[in-house]
């Protein structure tokens, strides 16, 4: 019988866990982080580092979110073992209703109408229409090609930047430094969709907003990790841009005597923006330890070399 080693959600989250594992993988004993030094699998979030590392029977690592930066940021974590993207159908539907929500928001006027209501002032404005609004998305993985699918549905020419093509039908596709510069400076709604790696590190920072059009818009619903608060609070104040919504921060939670969470233009959500099911996630990792243990490989896998 197999051993499964969880660390998510605390002792609250692991009775439902436990629960859920009984009836999808009735042949795996689930334990809890606390209790246990050693399983077959472990399912986590932000393991203590030098934990995994000391799990002699490890066999393979479940990420409990599509980003596991939570692990990789553990020097001792064990690079052998596959470590699997916790990436159940409805990850990517999730984000793709998460970034509809905060698109449609921005072009509406959702923070100026929200502030409207608390002073009970009947205003009314112009707002553009999607197919007015270009839309340019770091990152086409697994969250970006839904979300460009959605957003394209929606009516918005989308634009999308990744290191290899995809050749999705209906995006414009950039690559590259150059790709990066030719997007941006026809991008009115910047969506940042990237892995956190040490090349997008703090890559929403003044030098990247100054090459978008004035007034234009942001969304990161990726991490933290992507984006250098004060100089978007800044660009919100000169007006290079015009709104945004972040569902990410860093650190988190966000502090609360942060500026951003009074920012008339910006709207802060608690990280969100994609967040499934225990059940969900449960069924997808019963699922992958199907296929490791019917000889198969696990998928989507965090690739070392590329650093997501
Ligand atoms: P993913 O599948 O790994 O996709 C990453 C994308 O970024 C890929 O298209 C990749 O290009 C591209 N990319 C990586 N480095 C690049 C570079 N240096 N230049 C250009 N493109 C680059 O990631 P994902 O699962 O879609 O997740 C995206 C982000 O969302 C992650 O940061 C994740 O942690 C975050 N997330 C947040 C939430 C939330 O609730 N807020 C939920 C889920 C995920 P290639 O395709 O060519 O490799
Ligand atoms: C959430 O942030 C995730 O990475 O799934």
């Amino acid at each position: 019988m197999s051993t499964l080693l969880i660390k998510s959600g605390g002792a609250a989250g692991f009775v439902e866990w436990q629960r859920h594992f009984a009836e999808l993988a009735p042949g795996l004993t689930t334990l809890f982080w606390d209790d246990a030094t050693d399983a077959d699998y472990a399912l986590v979030w932000d393991p203590e580092p030098g934990r995994l590392a000391a799990m002699p029977s490890l066999r393979c690592i479940f990420g409990a979110g599509a980003g596991v930066d939570g692990i990789t940021r553990d020097p001792d974590w064990p690079r052998h073992i596959p470590l699997v993207r916790m990436t159940p159908a409805g990850a990517a539907q999730r984000m793709a209703e998460y970034v509809g929500w905060a698109a449609l928001h921005l072009i509406r006027g959702g923070r100026r109408m929200a502030l409207q209501q608390a002073r009970a002032a009947w205003e009314d404005f112009e707002h553009p229409s999607a197919p007015d609004i270009r839309v340019g998305i770091m990152g086409l993985g697994v969250m970006g090609a839904r979300v460009a699918q959605v957003l394209r549905a929606m009516g918005f020419p989308v634009m999308g930047w990744s290191r290899s093509a995809k050749g999705m039908p209906g995006i414009a596709e950039f690559h590259g430094d150059a790709g990066l510069a030719a997007m941006l400076a026809q991008t009115d709604m910047l969506i940042c969709l990237l892995p956190a790696t040490a090349a997008t590190r703090r890559i929403l920072s003044a030098p990247l907003l100054a090459q978008l059009p004035r007034s234009a818009m942001l969304i990161n619903a990726a991490r933290g990790w992507h984006q250098e608060l004060p100089d978007i609070l800044a660009a919100l104040d000169s007006g290079q841009l015009s709104q945004a919504v972040l569902d990410v921060f860093d650190p988190e939670p966000l502090p609360a005597e942060s500026p951003a969470w009074a920012h008339p233009k910006l709207t802060v959500t608690p990280h969100v923006a994609s967040l499934p099911s225990r059940r969900e996630r449960a069924a997808f990792v019963a699922q992958q330890i199907a296929v490791l243990e019917s000889g198969g490989t696990p998928a989507p896998l965090y690739d070392p070399e590329h650093g997501y």
